[in-house]
Order: structure tokens, then C-alpha cells, then sequence
């Protein structure tokens, strides 16, 4: 699969199925995660990987927006360190990353960012210096996307030439 493919075909996946992704599939996830280039180089990015289905459980309760998250295969914590600036789009890049290189070996993903910090933080024995920015869930999805088309704003109402409007 090309890059462009990979974009255009990947969608979130909320719904996974009982299969198992294999380790060498979830490792180069976090090889795409290792690769990723963030601010100044600084790397302050941390990977909690979550596999056990108790533990799964216990992320789904902290969780308000990603209750799904208890059916995947494998979850992750992104933490970042919120004393740069730019953590947030360090959050975004190396989750990006870590969603395509999953969707290019046909494992879905999908992530959310409303949790119960203080509870999660505590469960998960996450330091006070570290925010839990984005957590992930990866599975093979329990639907077939090939026939969903992308609810997405045409270019000509997002796009601007040389000044705005
Ligand atoms: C910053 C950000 C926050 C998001 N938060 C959540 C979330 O809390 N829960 C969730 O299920 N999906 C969350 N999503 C996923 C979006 O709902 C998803 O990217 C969007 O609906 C497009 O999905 P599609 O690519 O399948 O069309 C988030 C996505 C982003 C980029």
C-alpha cells in the first residue's frame, strides 16, 4: 500500500474482532511511533502497552469518550510531557504514525482524549510530570471498509490561495 492509499483508505475503527495482531505487527507500530520525529528532537514521548483484558477493563472505566476501547486487541497510552509547548502536535504526529503504519498491515485503530486523568493516572502508575495525551486502541476491525466513502468538507471550502477568503 502507498502512502496516499493509506490515507485515503484508513478509517477510525472503533469495533474489533477476537483476532489476534500478531507481536512483530504491534512492534512495528512502535518502531513508527520510535521513528517519528518530534520538537527540538526532544523524544518526551512515553508508550504504555496495554494488552491484558483486565487491565483493558480498567482503562475502559477511566475512559468518557472511548468505552470501546475495551473490545481491542492491544490499547496505548500516549503520554507527553505538557512542559513543551508543542507536545500536543508531538501527540498528533506519533499517533498519525502509529495509525498507518497498523492500517498498512490491515489492523484498524482508533483514539480518544477524554478521560478521567487523576483516576487513569493513578491506575496506570503514570508520573506527575507526564500528561496522558491520546490513548489508542488497535484490533483488526470487526467491519469491512472498502465501500465507506469519507465525510469530509470538499477542498474548494477548506483551500485559500495566496490570502485568505
Ligand atoms: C483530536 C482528536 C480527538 C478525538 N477524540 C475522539 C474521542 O474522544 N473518541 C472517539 O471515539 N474518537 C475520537 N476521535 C476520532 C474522530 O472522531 C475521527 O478522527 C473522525 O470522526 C473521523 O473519522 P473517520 O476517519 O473514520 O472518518 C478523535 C480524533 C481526533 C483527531
Amino acid at each position: 500500500m502507498d502512502t496516499f492509499e493509506c490515507i485515503s483508505t484508513k478509517f477510525e475503527v472503533r469495533e474489533f474482532n477476537e483476532k489476534q495482531v500478531p507481536s512483530e505487527i504491534r512492534m512495528k507500530i512502535l518502531e513508527a511511533a520510535r521513528l517519528t520525529g518530534s520538537g527540538l528532537n526532544t523524544q518526551h514521548w512515553r508508550f504504555i502497552v496495554i494488552e491484558d483484558k483486565e487491565r483493558l477493563k480498567k482503562l475502559a472505566y477511566d475512559s468518557i469518550s472511548g468505552k470501546w476501547v475495551i473490545d481491542a486487541n492491544f490499547a496505548i497510552i500516549i503520554l507527553t510531557n505538557p512542559k513543551y509547548s508543542f507536545h500536543l502536535i508531538d501527540a498528533g504526529r506519533v499517533l498519525q504514525n502509529m495509525q498507518m503504519a497498523a492500517w498498512n498491515y490491515g489492523v484498524g485503530s482508533g483514539l480518544y482524549t477524554k478521560i478521567d486523568e487523576s483516576k487513569l493516572k493513578s491506575d496506570f502508575g503514570i508520573p506527575n510530570d507526564l500528561t496522558p495525551s491520546v490513548i489508542m486502541g488497535f484490533g483488526y476491525p470487526a467491519k469491512n471498509f472498502k465501500n465507506k466513502t469519507k465525510d469530509r468538507l470538499p477542498i474548494d471550502k477548506l483551500v485559500y490561495h495566496e490570502k485568505y477568503a
